[in-house]
C-alpha cells in the first residue's frame, strides 16, 4: 500500500521521538512491502518561531490531504518561553486544539495497559497491580470547556473569568457510539464518567450514554463520578475495560492512567474522527527539560504509529508487529531512563537506552 502520512515534530522532545517512531514506520514498509511518504507539517511552537502562528491554514490543508498524521509534541516551559508571552490564542496549545477542531477529531483513544515487563516502574502496591490492567479512555476531544466560551473581564471592578461547559446531545452520542463499538471488540464494558451529582452537562451525558447503551446490549454500562473515578484507577484500575469521559476530565484521568502504566512516555492516543482519518501522537507532554538530550522515552510515540497503521490504514498485522517488538524490547531489558528501577539489583538486569538507542531495539525485533 502507498499511504501519504502528515508529520508534525512539533517542539521539545517531539522531534525525537518522531524520529524514531519514523524509523520504526519505515522498516515496517520494508519488511511488508509498503511506501509509506511523509508530509512534513508545522505546528505549536515551531510553527509561531516561522510563521507567528501555532497552526496556519495551509497547516491545516495539508495534514488534510494526509492519510493520516503522526504528532511528536508541542508546547516549551511556561514559565521562560517567550511563546508564553503571546496572547492565549497565540500560543503552541492553541495549534493543538485548532488543529482537533478543523479535522473534527472529536474521538481521543488512550489505552492504558500495564507490560508485565513494567511491573517494577508502576508507582502501585504489588496487590493492587495484580494481574495488571488494560483499558482504553474514549475521551471526548472537540467540545467542553476546551471550546466554550471563555473571557475575563472587569464585573462591579472585580476581575471575573469565565470559561463554559457545554455538551449538546449530537457530540456526546458520537463520543458514546465509538466508546460502545470498541467496547463490542474489547470485553463489553462501558464506565462512563460525569459529575451528574453538580452539573448539567453530565446529566445530559448520563442520559445520552444510556440511550445509545440500549444499541448495544451486550455491553454493560456503569455510570461512575469522576472524583470516585480518579480514586479507583489507582485502587483497581483492572475493574475498566472502556473509560468514557468528557474532554475535561479524559484530560485529567488520562495522565493518572498514563502514570499507573509506568511513565508518561508510554501511552499512546488515536484522535479519530467518523473516517478513516486520525491524528496519532503521545499522550505526554513535549518535556521542554530534557529536550534534545536524547533520553527522551519513544515508546509513545512508537505505539502510537502503531495504532495509526490499525486505525487509519488498516493494517493489523503491521500494527501488531509493531506492539509485539516494543513488548519484546521491554522483555529483552530495554529501558530509557523514565522506565528504569529504583532498586540497584533489579538496575541490573536492564540495560538503560537513550531515544535512539531503544527505537533501534524495537526495529531489530520488528
Ligand atoms: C493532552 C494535552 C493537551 C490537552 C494540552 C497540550 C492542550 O494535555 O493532549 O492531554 O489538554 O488536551
Ligand atoms: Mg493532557
Amino acid at each position: 500500500m502507498e499511504a501519504k502520512i502528515g508529520s508534525i515534530s512539533g517542539d521539545g522532545i517531539g522531534p525525537e521521538v518522531v524520529r524514531e517512531a519514523r524509523r520504526v514506520l519505515d522498516a515496517v514498509a520494508e519488511k511488508f512491502g509498503h511506501t509509506f511518504t511523509y508530509e512534513d507539517i508545522l505546528m505549536g511552537g515551531c510553527s509561531i518561531d516561522a510563521t507567528g502562528l501555532p497552526l496556519t491554514d495551509e497547516a491545516i490543508a495539508q495534514a488534510k490531504s494526509c492519510d493520516a498524521v503522526l504528532m511528536g509534541s508541542i508546547g516549551g516551559n511556561t514559565k521562560t518561553s517567550p511563546w508564553y508571552q503571546l496572547p492565549p490564542d497565540r500560543r503552541p496549545e492553541a495549534g493543538l486544539l485548532k488543529i482537533r477542531k478543523a479535522l473534527n477529531l472529536f474521538a481521543n483513544l488512550r489505552p492504558a495497559y500495564l507490560y508485565p515487563e513494567l511491573r517494577d516502574a508502576c508507582p502501585l502496591r504489588e496487590d493492587i497491580i495484580g494481574d495488571g490492567f488494560d483499558l482504553v479512555m474514549v475521551r471526548e476531544l472537540t467540545g467542553g470547556l476546551y471550546f466554550g466560551h471563555r473571557e475575563t473581564k472587569e464585573v462591579d471592578g472585580v476581575m471575573t473569568a469565565i470559561d463554559t461547559l457545554k455538551y449538546d446531545e449530537n457530540e456526546i452520542r458520537r463520543a458514546a457510539e465509538k466508546a460502545f463499538q470498541i467496547a463490542m471488540k474489547r470485553n463489553k464494558k462501558v464506565t462512563s464518567v460525569d459529575k451528574a451529582n453538580v452539573l448539567d452537562s453530565s446529566r445530559l451525558w448520563r442520559k445520552v450514554v444510556s440511550e445509545v447503551a440500549e444499541k448495544y446490549p451486550e455491553v454493560s454500562l456503569e455510570h461512575m463520578l469522576v472524583d470516585n473515578c480518579a480514586m479507583q484507577l489507582v485502587r483497581n484500575p483492572a475493574q475498566f475495560d472502556v473509560l468514557l469521559t468528557e474532554n475535561m476530565f479524559g484530560d485529567i484521568l488520562s495522565d493518572e492512567a498514563a502514570m499507573i502504566m509506568g511513565s508518561l512516555g508510554t501511552m499512546p492516543s488515536a484522535s479519530l474522527n467518523e473516517t478513516s482519518f486520525g491524528l496519532y501522537e503521545p499522550s505526554g507532554g513535549s518535556a521542554p527539560d530534557i529536550a534534545g538530550q536524547g533520553i527522551a522515552d519513544p515508546i509513545a510515540t512508537i505505539v502510537s504509529a502503531a495504532m495509526l497503521l490499525r486505525y487509519s490504514l488498516n493494517l493489523d498485522a503491521e500494527a501488531d508487529a509493531i506492539e509485539n517488538a516494543v513488548k519484546k524490547a521491554l522483555a529483552d531489558g530495554y529501558r530509557t531512563i523514565d522506565l528504569m528501577p529504583s532498586s540497584e539489583e533489579d538496575k541490573a538486569n536492564v540495560k538503560q537506552v537513550g531515544t535512539s538507542g531503544m527505537g533501534d531495539a524495537i526495529i531489530a525485533r520488528l
